[in-house]
Formats: structure tokens, C-alpha cells, sequence
């Protein structure tokens, strides 16, 4: 019954569309026909701006966090990461839009906060530190994960390694526009870092 009501709770919490939610309430905008269209924090900040895509950010994050935090408060009878990895296929496929949502990456990173803090911070680390060399938001995306799935050697947790190198696949799928667009030349770099 536990994995029935938290991995419903999950899953709802993932398909909360901040990036759609954040564009329509204050800016009368929906993102998803501008920029890449991705419903994401990236391209509510190509969008949008700092502060819209400061707020999905963390939005995003706080979702898969509540959804590996809330179990662990209730002392629930689950095995936590998978109820995180519902948290990130809600927000990837959201009930509440049109099951078209975004690439994962601020999700997974919050499922993985709300366990493993310290292998958050190496995330965050590793992707702001491939940013500011490459000045791509998604081949700091896919680095992150691939570094990831690198450092849970370290933890020695079988369980961790499966769901972080499934979390580094997904990243990987989702990003293969962005992929070919590298390869091509088109990929938008960011300008203020
Ligand atoms: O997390 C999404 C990011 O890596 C790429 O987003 O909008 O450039 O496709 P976008």
C-alpha cells in the first residue's frame, strides 16, 4: 500500500509543469512555443529571464526532493528511490500537461538531494564547472549524469548505481536534439557566464 500512495504522491508532485505554470501566471506566456519548447528551467530562462528560471530551478529540484524526503518522514515501507524515479517520469510525462514535460535533469538531481546531499553538491559542482568551460546547459546536463553514475562507485550501493545510471540514460534520450545540435553548430550557448 506504501508504494501505492507514495509513488501516486510522486508521481503527481513530479507532473506539477512549473515552467508552464510560472510562464502563464506571470508572464501570460506559454514556453512551450518559444525557445526549444522543452518545459524546463533552461528554457524558462532563455524565456523568461533570471528570476522565472530561478524559481522553476527550484521548483523543479524541490519536487523529486519531497518525493524521496516524504517517505523517509513517514517511515514508509519502499524502497525510496524508486519512488524518486515516479517523481521524475511525472515530471518527464505530466498528467497535468498533456504528458509532454521536460528533460529531467532538475528532478533527478532534487530525488538524489533528498537521499544523497553530498553526491547532489558533486552534481551541482560538476555541472556548473562543465558550464562555465563549455557554455552548454545540456552537454552539462548529460556530464553531470555521467559523472554521477562514475561517483556512486564510491557509495558501494548497488541500488544507487541501477537508478542513477537509469536517471544518466534518460538525460542521455531526452537530450539527443540538443546531441545533434552540438554536433551541427546550433546549440544555443549561454552568454552570461
Ligand atoms: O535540462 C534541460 C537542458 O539541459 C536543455 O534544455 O531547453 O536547451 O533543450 P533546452
Amino acid at each position: 500500500m506504501d508504494y501505492v500512495i507514495f509513488g501516486l504522491v510522486a508521481y503527481l508532485l513530479g507532473s506539477i509543469p512549473s515552467a508552464l505554470i510560472v510562464g502563464k501566471v506571470g508572464y501570460n506566456i506559454d514556453i512551450r512555443e518559444h525557445g526549444s519548447g522543452n518545459l524546463g528551467a533552461t528554457n524558462t530562462f532563455r524565456i523568461l529571464g533570471t528570476k522565472a528560471g530561478a524559481i522553476v530551478t527550484l521548483a523543479d529540484i524541490l519536487k523529486g526532493t519531497l518525493a524521496t524526503v516524504l517517505p523517509q518522514l513517514f517511515d514508509a515501507n519502499v524502497y525510496v528511490l524508486a519512488i524518486g524515479l515516479l517523481a521524475v517520469v511525472g515530471h518527464m510525462y505530466p498528467i497535468f500537461a498533456k504528458f509532454r514535460g521536460g528533460k529531467a535533469v532538475a528532478t533527478s538531481g532534487g530525488m538524489i538531494l533528498g537521499m544523497y546531499p553530498l553526491l547532489f553538491v558533486i552534481m551541482v559542482a560538476t555541472f556548473l564547472l562543465t558550464l562555465y568551460l563549455s557554455k552548454y546547459v545540456s552537454l552539462s546536463s548529460i556530464i553531470t549524469g555521467l559523472v554521477s553514475l562514475l561517483v556512486t562507485i564510491f557509495y558501494q550501493d548497488l541500488g544507487l548505481s541501477i537508478v542513477v545510471f537509469l536517471l544518466s540514460s534518460v538525460v542521455c534520450y531526452r537530450h539527443r536534439e540538443n546531441i545533434k545540435r552540438i554536433k551541427n553548430g546550433t546549440e544555443p550557448k549561454i552568454s552570461w557566464m
